[in-house]
């Protein structure tokens, strides 16, 4: 089967290092890709970010004439645009929710209501499409509030206060300067709820679930979790936070009710079904549901994953998961981000990186790459993002696995490169949340 992967970033290149290994996976194309995704099939020079007729119809045409039996929709703007509609033809099979099943993650004002009407534990929350309704609310409200985008946002559009003055100045930022555009027309005020972060990704065909392992993201830029938010620093799989009994009520209360209450709307979901999770002292809550896999998420999960991940993908597509086999390895994987210097603010592109190949040889040491692009003058491997290179690394435990993947990221240079050391630090005694 031939195989085409939408997106450019470090799931992309590790779902489709995963894909590679299936022995169904005949050739394996990129729309766009990176230059470590180069190395495992072919970059298609398609740009799809924003999915107009004539992209749908450049995937389509150049599927047809590839025999391209599974197409893999990585992020969630592609997905919120109606590409995965788009591209259904009874000659293959979508990996992604349809737009309607994807505004779960695009729409946080609709997220939350359904939430509300399913019982799904989530943080108490007001929706406001006004200015004047928001300030007067935060303005008296005691305790501290997070401020949300309701759009997507490319994960910059939360915005976590300590105090009253904060909020207001975080409403006036996405409702009256309109920082994220469209994304802030309408937004979600909610509780400040405090707790261990959790990410709990299922598939879903629409008619089963099948949860995987979970895992939990860093989202400060600065180690001991300091500094402002990211998309992500770094990620681990599996995470000692949850026991089966919690992960069992999660999957009960959470990824089952919001999937029921959805089917209510006359809304299939199928595909990864991500959901963001706090552990409060009163109970796992739903701090947001994405449409995708997670970014580091996924590159801690995949190196662990045993089994086929094209008939996994194939079986979500046509509801058959209940025939897909599916296990884990039982060690642990560490995943580190290496950023550009400045990074989440602005940063400079097409740095050289060198040491790929050095790190590549450790052991159970494996890269794959995020920002970064190949340079057409020198050939070269060069920087092209804010988050450059996602080094995972397994090992028999997570300190085992965190160290070695510091060591790989030390010999991988770039001007200006910098990670945190210390993913995972908050279940091993290190860092306090
Ligand atoms: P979201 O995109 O909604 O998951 O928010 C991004 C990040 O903001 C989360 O990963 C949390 O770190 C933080 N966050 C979101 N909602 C809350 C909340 N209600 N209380 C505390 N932190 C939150
Ligand atoms: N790791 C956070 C996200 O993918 O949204």
């Amino acid at each position: 089967m031939n195989i085409l992967v939408i997106g450019s970033g470090g799931r992309e290149h590790v779902l489709g290092w995963k894909l590679k290994q299936s022995p169904q996976c005949e050739k394996l194309y990129f729309a766009p890709g990176n230059a470590g995704t180069a190395g495992l099939g072919e970059n298609l020079p398609i740009n799809t970010d924003t999915i107009t007729t004539k992209v749908v119809d450049e995937i389509d045409y150049f599927c047809r004439h590839n025999s391209v039996g599974l197409i893999v929709i990585g992020p969630e703007d592609p997905l919120s645009q109606g590409l995965a509609d788009r591209l259904q033809h009874a000659s293959r099979a979508v990996f992604g929710p349809t737009k309607e099943a994807a505004q779960l993650e695009a729409d946080k004002a609709f997220s939350k209501q359904l939430m509300r009407a399913a019982n799904v534990p989530t943080a108490e929350a007001r929706i406001f499409t006004d200015l004047g309704p928001a300030l007067t609310f935060v303005e008296n409200h005691e305790t501290p509030v997070v401020v949300k985008a309701a759009g997507l946002a490319k994960g910059k559009g939360v915005i976590v206060c300590d105090d009253a003055e904060q909020a207001i100045d975080a409403v006036k930022l996405i409702m009256k300067d309109k920082a994220f555009g469209e994304a802030g027309a309408s937004i979600v005020v909610e509780e400040r709820l405090t707790g261990q972060e959790l990410s709990v990704l299922a598939l879903v065909d629409g008619q089963n679930i099948f949860v995987l392992d979970p895992s939990q993201d860093h989202k400060q830029v600065g180690e001991g979790d300091t500094g402002p938010n990211t998309g992500g620093m770094g990620a681990y799989c599996p995470t000692p936070l949850v026991d089966d009994d919690l992960m069992a009520e999660i999957e009960r209360e959470v990824l089952v009710g919001i999937v029921d209450a959805l089917r209510r709307e006359g809304i299939k979901y199928q595909g990864v079904l991500y959901a963001g999770l706090m552990l409060t002292p009163g109970g796992p809550k739903t701090l947001e549901f994405n449409c995708r896999f997670g970014d580091p998420e996924v590159q801690a999960l995949m190196p662990r994953l045993k089994g086929d991940l094209v008939d996994i993908m194939v079986g979500t597509a046509n509801g058959k998961l209940d025939e897909v086999n599916i296990g884990w390895d039982e060690r642990c994987c560490c995943c580190v981000v290496m950023c550009s210097g400045g990074y989440p603010g602005s940063y400079r592109k097409g740095l050289p990186i060198s040491g790929l190949e050095e790190a590549a040889k450790m052991d159970d040491v494996i890269v794959f790459h995020a920002g970064t692009a190949i340079d057409k003058k020198t050939g070269e491997v060069v920087t092209n993002g804010g988050r450059v290179l996602n080094v995972c690394a397994l090992g028999d435990d997570l300190a085992d696995a965190q160290r070695k993947a510091n060591a790989a990221c030390d010999v991988i240079q770039f001007e200006g490169a910098f990670y945190r050391s210390d993913i995972g630090g908050r279940v091993m005694g290190g860092n306090k949340v």
